[in-house]
This record gives C-alpha cells, sequence and structure tokens, in this order.
C-alpha cells in the first residue's frame, strides 16, 4: 500500500514526464489580493498568468497546493467533522496548462495517472461534463463529453449542472466550465442494488468527487457578464486526502495515515477511543482538521486574531476547543499537546512547521487558554440564565440571550441548545435566527464596497519604475470607481509608475501627477495583483492626455531609510538574540518604524542597547545598497538570503544586501546606511504569545526625540537651580521629600490621637448610646483614620458623626459600632445621604460607616446635628 508521501511523489513524478515543471505550493495566506483570505484552489497564485497579465512560461506546471476552504464562495467549516471527507485545510494536486494542451490532453493524463499508475478500476470511476446554459449563452461540453467517451461507456459519463460543472474561483475572476471524476468505493453488493451513476453528486460518502479538471475559458466581472479570457488554461485539482483514502482501501479520509497518527495521539491524551461513539469521533475528526488547518496557517505567518484573516484562524481554533471542551472533556488547553505527533508526520514535506514548532505551539496555547476562560464565563452566564428561568417558572431560553453568547463568548446556537436541553429548557431559535440576520444586514450595510468595473483608456501593461525613478512620464491605462458609504475615489493603474504600492509592511507612495493643464494628488498607492494602484479623488478632466507621475521625495526618502534601518534591525536581533528570531510582521512609514518577530522572553535593557549599538555601527559604516533584481530563486538563497515563512516568491527574486544583512526584498531603501542618520529603539513590547514588538525612530525623527529628551531635562534642571549633578541633586530632593511626609504622618497620627481623646472625654450619652460628634479642620484621610480609632476604642454603643472641613469642601463621615447598626437596623449610607443634601451632596456606603461630600461649608454643622438626629430617631 502506497503511503501518503509517496501518492504525492509520484503524482509530481508522474507530470513531471510529461514536460510539467513542479513548482511549490503558494502559501495558504493571501496577502495582496483583496478578492481573496486564502488559497481556496491551486490556480490562485496563478490568476495573473490567467488574466494575461503575467508570464505564462513554463506553461506546463504540477503541484501540490495547500488550501484552506473557510470563508468566501468556497467554505466547507461547518461540515468539516460531521462527515468523513470535508476538511478546512487540505492539500490540492494540480495540473496546469498555460495556453499548452486543453481538454483531449487534460483529459487523457488524468485516465493515464488513474488508470494506468495507480490502477483504479475504470468501473468504479464516473465523470461529469457541463450541460451548458442557455441564459449565458454556453453550450453543453460535447469536447469534454467526447474526449471521455474513448475511456467510458455513455452510463458513466453524466451531465451536470452549474452548481457543480461551472467553476468559479469567487464572485469575480477566472472561471469555466468543468469535467469532474468521482470515484464509487462502495462494497459490490450496494453497487449491485444501486448504480454509482445514480449516486454522483449525492452527498454518499462513498461516491465522491477526487478530480476537477476545468477549462479555464471566461472571466467573471463584477456586473455578472463574462469576457473571454486570452488564451485557453487547463485547471486541475485532485482533493489529495480523498485520493489516499481510496488508494489505501479506507471509507474515511480520517483513517488514512494522514490522519490517524493524530487522532490515536487524541485518544491517548483524553482517554477515549475512536470509532465507537459518533459525538466523539466527531470531535476528535474536528480537532484533528482544524489542528492542521491552524497550524499551517501560523507557520505562514497568519496569527490568530480580531479581523479578517486572523479572525477566520480564531474562529476554526475556537471551534476545536469547544468540541474538545464538550465531547472530550478538556477543559483545559489540549490542542498544542498534539503538535508534536502532528510535526512528525507533516514536517518533512513542511519543513515550515518544523522550524516554526515552538512559536505555533505558544500561539495554540494561549488562544486555547484565553477562550476557555471566555466559554467558562458564558456558561456561567448560561447557568445564571437558567435559574432565572426557573424561579419565573418558564421553559425557554430567550433568542436574544443566545445570540449574546453566540456573539460575545463565541457559542454557537448547538452548544447553547445542548446546554439547555440537558436543563430541560429549550432555545428560541427563531428569535436567534433573526437577530443574526439583523447583525449581518447591520455589517452589511458598513462593509459595502462597489467597484464599478475598469474603464480602458489605454490596452498595456504596468512597468513599476520605482527602484530607479521618483518622476516618469505616463498614461492612465484603466481606471475605476470605489464607492464605500456615500464617499468615493478612484483608482487608476498607470503605464509606467515610479509609485511604490504599499506592500512587505512599506506604505505606499504619495505624490502627484501633472501636466500644462492640470496637478492631481495621489493620495496613496496600493498594491493589488502585483500592480500599483493609485488612489485619487477625482479623475484629471482629459484622463488619457500624458502626465508626469512624482512622488513625494521627501516622504519617499524617510521611508526608505526606515526601510533600511528595518533589515539592520532584523540582522541586529538575530545576532544578539540569535538565530529563533523571525520576522513575523513590520510597519515602514516616513514617520516610523514597526517590527514584529519571535522570541519567547522581554528583550533586556541591555540586549535592546546591544541592538541599537549594533544597529548604528552598521550605519556609520555607511554600506551601499546592493540590490541583484531578477536573481533566480537556488540562487538568492545561496547567498544566503533571508525569507519570509508565508511569502510567496516567484521563479526570480529580488535581493537587498547591505553588508552582513542580505534578504528577499521589494522595498525602496536608502542608497547607503549612512542616510539613515541615526537609530533609535522607542520601546519594546508583546503582541502575542511568543512574539515581541520593537518600534524605532530614524534620522531627523531621532533627531526630534532627542531635542524633546534635552528640553525636558533643562526644565527639570532649572526646577533644580541648574545644578549641575542633577542626578544627585533629584536623589538628595526624594529623600528629603520622603522624609518629611513621613514626618507628616507621625505628626497627623498623633493629631488624631489626641483628637480622639478629646472627643472621647466629650463623649455624650443618650440613653444606651455615647454620641461623639464634631466639626473638626482636618484632611478626609485624617477624618477616616479619626473615625475608626474611635470605633477601635469604642467598639460597643457609638454613634459617631464627624463633619471636616479641609481643603474649603465639607465631608461628612458617620460611624457606627456593629451593635448599635445590627439592634436597630441602621444604615449609615442612607443616613449620610439623606444629612448630606444640607450641604447640597451625596455619598454612601456601608451599614456602619459611610461618608458624603458636598458643597455648602457652612451648612456641614446643620448636616451633621442632622445625621444624629436622625441615627437617634431611629434607635
Ligand atoms: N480550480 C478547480 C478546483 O478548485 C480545479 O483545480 O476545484
Amino acid at each position: 500500500m502506497m503511503t501518503a508521501n509517496e501518492i504525492r511523489e509520484s503524482y509530481k513524478r508522474f507530470f513531471e514526464q510529461r514536460g510539467h515543471k513542479i513548482v511549490p505550493s503558494a502559501p495558504m495566506v493571501i496577502k495582496d489580493d483583496p478578492t481573496l483570505m486564502f488559497t481556496n484552489a491551486g490556480m490562485n497564485q496563478w490568476k495573473d498568468i490567467i488574466l494575461g497579465t503575467a508570464d505564462p512560461e513554463p506553461r506546463r506546471r504540477a503541484d501540490s497546493q495547500k488550501c484552506l476552504r473557510v470563508s468566501g464562495k468556497h467554505n466547507d467549516l461547518e461540515e468539516v467533522g460531521h462527515d468523513t471527507y470535508h476538511h478546512t485545510m487540505f492539500e490540492m494536486l494540480g495540473n496546469w496548462s498555460f495556453g499548452d494542451y486543453f481538454k483531449r490532453e487534460a483529459i487523457d493524463y488524468a485516465w493515464e495517472y488513474l488508470v494506468d499508475v495507480l490502477h483504479l478500476d475504470p468501473a468504479d470511476l464516473y465523470v461529469t461534463v457541463f450541460e451548458g446554459s442557455p441564459e449565458e449563452g454556453i453550450a453543453r461540453d460535447d469536447e469534454a463529453a467526447a474526449c471521455w467517451a474513448k475511456h467510458l461507456p455513455a452510463t458513466h459519463i453524466i451531465d451536470g449542472n452549474k452548481h457543480d460543472n461551472f467553476w468559479e474561483m469567487g464572485d469575480t475572476g477566472p472561471c469555466g466550465p468543468c469535467s469532474e471524476i468521482h470515484l464509487d468505493s462502495r462494497s459490490p453488493e450496494e453497487k449491485q442494488q444501486t448504480p454509482g451513476q445514480d449516486l454522483v453528486n449525492k452527498d454518499h460518502p462513498q461516491v465522491i468527487e477526487i478530480w476537477n479538471i476545468v477549462f479555464m475559458q471566461f472571466n467573471r466581472r463584477s456586473d455578472g457578464t463574462l469576457d473571454k479570457l486570452p488564451m485557453h488554461v487547463i485547471d486541475t485539482g485532485m482533493g489529495f486526502e480523498r485520493l489516499v483514502r481510496a488508494l489505501q482501501g479506507k471509507t474515511s479520509n480520517y483513517d488514512t495515515d494522514i490522519f490517524q497518527p493524530v487522532i490515536q495521539e487524541i485518544a491517548r491524551l483524553s482517554g477515549k477511543s475512536y470509532g465507537k461513539d459518533e459525538k466523539i469521533d466527531v470531535a476528535m475528526r474536528v480537532v484533528a482538521d482544524h489542528l492542521r488547518a491552524v497550524a499551517f496557517s501560523i507557520a505562514d505567518g497568519q496569527l490568530p486574531g480580531n479581523a479578517k484573516a486572523g479572525y477566520v484562524i480564531r474562529r476554526i481554533l475556537r471551534r476545536a476547543v469547544r468540541y474538545a471542551y464538550t465531547f472530550l472533556d478538556q477543559k483545559s488547553a489540549f490542542i498544542y499537546k498534539l503538535l508534536p505527533v502532528f510535526i512528525r508526520e507533516m514536517g518533512e514535506a513542511y519543513p515550515e512547521l518544523q522550524a516554526q514548532r515552538e512559536l505555533i505551539g505558544r500561539v495554540i496555547k494561549e488562544e486555547e487558554d484565553s477562550f476557555l476562560r471566555t466559554l467558562e464565563k458564558g456558561i456561567g452566564l448560561l447557568n445564571d440564565e437558567m435559574s432565572r428561568l426557573r424561579a419565573e417558572q418558564k421553559t425557554t431560553l430567550d433568542g436574544r440571550q443566545a445570540f449574546r453568547l453566540f456573539d460575545t463568548y463565541g457559542f454557537p446556537l448547538d452548544l447553547t441548545e445542548l446546554i439547555c436541553r440537558e436543563n430541560g429548557f429549550s432555545v428560541d431559535a427563531q428569535q436567534f435566527d433573526a437577530e443574526m440576520q439583523q447583525q449581518k444586514q447591520r455589517a452589511r450595510n458598513a462593509a459595502v464596497v462597489e467597484n464599478s468595473d475598469w474603464t480602458v483608456l489605454h490596452e498595456g501593461e504596468q512597468t513599476f519604475v520605482g527602484y530607479d525613478y521618483t518622476e516618469y512620464e505616463c498614461r492612465i491605462l484603466r481606471y475605476r470607481q470605489v464607492t464605500q458609504k456615500k464617499s468615493s475615489h478612484y483608482e487608476l493603474v498607470l503605464d509606467h509608475t515610479p509609485f511604490y504600492g504599499e506592500m512587505g509592511g512599506q506604505v505606499g507612495d504619495s505624490g502627484v501627477l501633472v501636466n500644462e493643464e492640470e496637478t492631481i494628488d495621489i493620495l496613496d498607492t496600493k498594491r493589488e495583483n502585483n500592480q500599483s494602484i493609485h488612489i485619487v479623488k477625482n479623475l484629471p478632466k482629459n484622463p488619457s492626455a500624458p502626465f508626469m507621475a512624482c512622488v513625494d521625495t521627501d516622504k519617499r526618502a524617510a521611508s526608505a531609510a526606515n526601510h533600511t534601518a528595518t533589515h539592520l534591525l532584523d540582522y541586529a536581533l538575530k545576532q544578539v538574540l540569535g538565530p529563533h528570531v523571525e520576522q513575523k510582521g513590520s510597519l515602514v512609514s516616513p514617520d516610523t518604524l514597526r517590527f514584529d518577530f519571535s522570541h519567547f522572553q522581554k528583550v533586556t535593557d541591555e540586549e535592546l542597547r546591544q541592538v541599537e549599538r549594533l544597529v548604528n555601527e552598521l550605519i556609520r559604516q555607511d554600506l551601499p545598497l546592493d540590490e541583484h533584481r531578477n536573481l533566480p530563486l537556488d540562487q538568492a538563497r545561496e547567498m544566503g538570503a533571508v525569507a519570509l515563512f508565508g511569502e510567496k516568491y516567484g521563479d526570480t527574486v529580488r535581493v537587498v544586501r547591505f553588508g552582513p544583512s542580505c534578504e528577499f526584498c521589494g522595498g525602496i531603501h536608502a542608497a547607503s546606511t549612512g542616510r539613515i542618520g541615526f537609530f533609535k529603539i522607542t520601546s519594546e513590547s508583546s503582541v502575542a504569545a511568543g512574539i515581541r514588538r520593537v518600534e524605532a525612530l530614524t534620522g531627523s525623527r531621532c533627531e526630534e526625540a532627542i531635542y524633546l529628551l534635552e528640553d525636558t531635562l533643562r526644565d527639570v534642571r532649572s526646577f533644580f537651580n541648574n545644578a549641575k549633578d542633577l542626578k544627585a541633586v533629584v536623589e538628595r530632593y526624594i529623600q528629603e521629600h520622603d522624609a518629611m511626609r513621613k514626618d507628616l504622618e507621625r505628626l497627623s497620627a498623633q493629631a488624631v490621637e489626641r483628637l480622639k481623646a478629646q472627643l472621647l472625654e466629650h463623649a455624650q450619652t443618650v440613653g444606651e448610646l455615647r454620641v461623639v460628634k464634631a466639626v473638626l479642620p482636618i484632611e478626609a484621610d485624617q477624618a477616616k483614620n479619626l473615625v475608626f480609632k474611635l470605633r477601635e476604642a469604642m467598639p460597643q454603643q457609638l454613634v459617631c458623626v464627624i463633619g471636616s472641613t479641609a481643603g474649603e469642601k465639607p465631608l461628612l463621615s458617620i460611624m457606627l459600632s456593629d451593635d448599635v447598626v445590627k439592634a436597630h437596623q441602621l444604615n449609615a449610607g442612607t443616613i449620610v445621604r439623606e444629612a448630606a443634601k444640607l450641604i447640597r451632596g451625596g455619598g454612601g456606603g456601608q451599614p456602619h460607616y459611610a461618608t458624603a461630600g458636598g458643597k455648602d461649608l457652612d451648612a456641614l454643622p446643620a448636616a451633621v446635628d442632622k445625621a444624629i438626629e436622625e441615627i437617634l430617631h431611629l434607635s
């Protein structure tokens, strides 16, 4: 039996022998495409080629791609675990032809691989072809059907509708009819009973799609219409996990050697077994699947977070925690403990897991801990709610409460329902749905960004000239309007541009488009599908005219210096802290730079100093920029250039070197390190488990920071008669100050003691009670001290009301001994509030001690009397 790793290899070898270049998987997290957060198909990384904006050579390629289908058009999340063949993260084997072979060869290759190489039985294979769509003007795919007819009888070739047989990447983008290959792996008896063709695309767990061959012919525009693609493209995707399952003769993907080791580890750690109880099995599958998705995302540089891709990852992990908590009885962090086994199995094929194992573990554990706390809180809340319902003799939980649990505590409806059911309650699911709809509508209203289609003024593609120029002659190739909530702007693509679009942490350039007629401000530049997109408020009057595109060079120079400083910082951190330091994010703007990296404890002041010294040393060496554009990837690696995990690199890359610092980088840099001037770290902090953040300033910003420091010091020195040795003077001052404060406290305590003695002496006896009252010129803390001392001296029968007048503010304090409170059910808080009305104030406290402030100093004696009166009246 072939192992999973052998099967992956055999696919690659098959296509390599047929002229395909074997390429690495692109990262799972997509960084510069606003229409897609995660790679959801093997073809994503070739979108530019398919749309005709990137070089198609080599025209035949094949790979195994890490995919995640948890958001957008292809979302399988809620399925996962409940069946045995859906996954969040999965591997997709793919082969591509960009304007080379088309339907016939693609179909023949697939057939040859499955039947001749893997020896699948043709009797078990069924294929589908697109039935056509009159409303879109597309005919039935007779060509594909004819190709299949060479291999299969007509009963195994099935027409399919748009849902199953027209593949689209998302709402817009490349698409086309497709042919799926389905595998029937039922028992011979079952096959006899029901023919396989009746079960294709019917969600039967043993009759499943394994391979999809897409004939990319169209591009879907935002208005829904289809454009023809410039060339014909073959895009195939085979679900690796499903294939392995078929070849290993299993009935579930989770029974293959891809998942079993982790499932066995879950069983071992939880003390439960797989294959006995469906609920437990589902939970184990959820955990095993989600662990992969989350670990690969973190390795690709995407940490769990509050927004966008980070939030999706967080939700996946939380789903796993919930299942482990509910069905596997894991009440403390658990999933991170599976990593050693998982990495042992996958680490060879994916070395990024190996290299970042410590970081992945820390991040998962911290997320688990924090979500478990939330979960406990939510369960507490639900318990309170159920007690309330019980008291009110109700049996249904309000849908709004259920929604609140979902929204704030991440409880999906089924979990709330489960807990409620166990306690004899039901949940108003209809109302829950209504709340959910309302929230979705609110989000939709807030987020709608409408892009018009591009208006094309000139045909052609963009050339970026920003590494060599800050001004360049250009034309607008195309523009579109973008509207969000009533405000709108335009986005321009120029034929030549010196403007750097935001990427790799460096912010985009701003500047102007000018000609004799007009000047248009370019507010910002972003990067989309490998192009600089220029943001302008208004279009030029004559958009077809030639312009000069001019970058704001001051800002550009400042950003460039900061970017170069970031590279030096990365180098210095690795030198000082160790080679485990990996860049995990950065922000480079004209004003400042920020660098996030993996490191597992606080960076000490001494280490930070060392880093600063090293960076400034490299600045003083004035190392020149040594830039290599279009360097073949292998050569770049040989140079020892630092690459980032989770970054997508083409066949050739740009490498930027300043002396010992050498990195893969597409950014704009200073001509030499000397341009940075000076480097100073301003803060070091933690951003997540195992990730630290350093912020720093360079050049003129450092200069300003130093002036500010100097001015502050000068001011402070002037407070001390311009003392020479400021530190010694301040130290002495602090000592004196401390000594004086101690004296003051001692004197004040003595005063309180004296007052206490006098007041006790003059205490009046009213019935059983001893009444102490006075209006005194003392501070609030002295008053507090005083009444507590009085209570200490007279723990019984005490009624004490003190008015104090420090700082022109009247304060009323009431102190009662406990026996008085108890005997007469008194509450000093209520009494003080009542009496404070006289001094136009308010307050409160406990039954035995309460205070109130006010505004009317003159009325204080009256308020004291009033309080006494009230107490005596109630006693
Ligand atoms: N793009 C197609 C899919 O994802 C084939 O690779 O199914």
